[in-house]
């Protein structure tokens, strides 16, 4: 599809308007890339594939580089790539999410000592695509000694830009949530099964919160809290070894337990951006937290 080129500031608006309803709402690279082009490379340049580390190695530093796809979707049933023009040359930046990855973000994390060691390894760890895509790495808020953790899915915006989770709208709610049951950021740790925000806020694969996962596990097992709260159904599933839906799910004790068989209650409750688009839950998640007040009080 070629769009016309916008001629007046209106036709301006209206392509970016088309653009964010699509869900496309950052400029990534200056000129698009002919994904399929890439997929199909001339005989000359077919090659083994090189080493991961060379291969990222050839990314240059620092450039967020969104033709990191080194295996791209073949293209859709029917489509003829011959007619599309090959992209220009350009190197193989790759960070496909594959077992070697999640292997080595198992031993990453098993081997943080610290939660600053761990927030080094995750800031090292090149295996995760999110990351090349994201502005920060979004590790953590409020206080590591706290015996409340609560953990989100994904950072949105407003986190990816300042590097902190739960910052935008759903964090202002959430931040009074803790405020109706006494607490705030010096008295609660917050943190996301995936650290890295997926492009657009879509939702992450289940290759990447296979990779993400040890990050966040050992995380809560480093701050051992007193008291888990899942916001919203990727985190209880992710962390409560369940498949069960979150309405399912919330109000109801359960448990996570880490590596080391340490065994934390937890509450499963309704993600706050849920709770913005549905407003008449919240009474649902008020229920839930009073639970969490009770449980804090009893165990303390
Ligand atoms: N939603 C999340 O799950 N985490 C954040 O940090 C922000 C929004």
């Amino acid at each position: 599809m070629t769009a016309a080129s916008p001629n007046t500031p209106i036709d301006v608006a209206e392509l970016l308007a088309f653009y964010a309803s699509a869900g496309a709402d950052e400029a990534l690279e200056d000129a698009p890339v002919n994904r399929f082009a890439e997929a199909r490379p001339r005989p000359a340049e077919r090659a083994p594939a090189p080493a991961r580390e060379t291969r990222l190695e050839a990314r240059p530093a620092a450039v967020p580089d969104a033709g990191r796809t080194a295996e791209p979707s073949p293209p859709a049933p029917g489509l003829d790539v011959s007619s599309i023009p090959d992209a220009p040359a350009r190197p193989m930046a790759a960070a496909v999410p594959d077992e070697a990855q999640a292997l080595l973000a198992r031993q990453l994390a098993a081997s943080a000592a610290t939660l600053d060691e761990l927030r080094q390894h995750m800031a090292a760890f090149e295996g995760c695509n999110l990351k090349f895509t994201a502005k920060n790495l979004v590790f953590a808020d409020g206080n590591p000694k706290a015996d409340l953790m609560l953990v989100g899915e994904a950072p949105g915006r407003d986190e990816d830009l300042e590097g902190l989770p739960f910052v935008g709208r759903s964090g202002r709610l959430l931040d009074r949530m803790l405020a109706a049951i006494g607490l705030d950021r010096s008295s609660a740790y917050i943190a996301n099964v995936i650290p890295w925000r997926p492009p657009g806020n879509r939702t992450p694969t289940p290759h990447e919160t296979e990779i993400c996962r040890p990050f966040i596990e050992r995380q809560i097992e480093l701050v051992n809290p007193k008291v888990l709260v899942n916001l919203g159904g990727p985190s209880a599933k992710t962390l409560l070894n369940t498949t069960d839906g979150i309405l399912r799910l919330r109000g109801n004790w359960r448990v996570h337990t880490t590596a080391a068989g340490t065994v934390i209650p937890a509450m499963p409750t309704l993600h706050p951006a849920y709770l913005l688009r549905t407003p008449a839950h919240k009474k649902l998640a008020w229920r839930d937290f009073l639970e969490v007040k009770a449980k804090l009080r009893a165990i303390s």
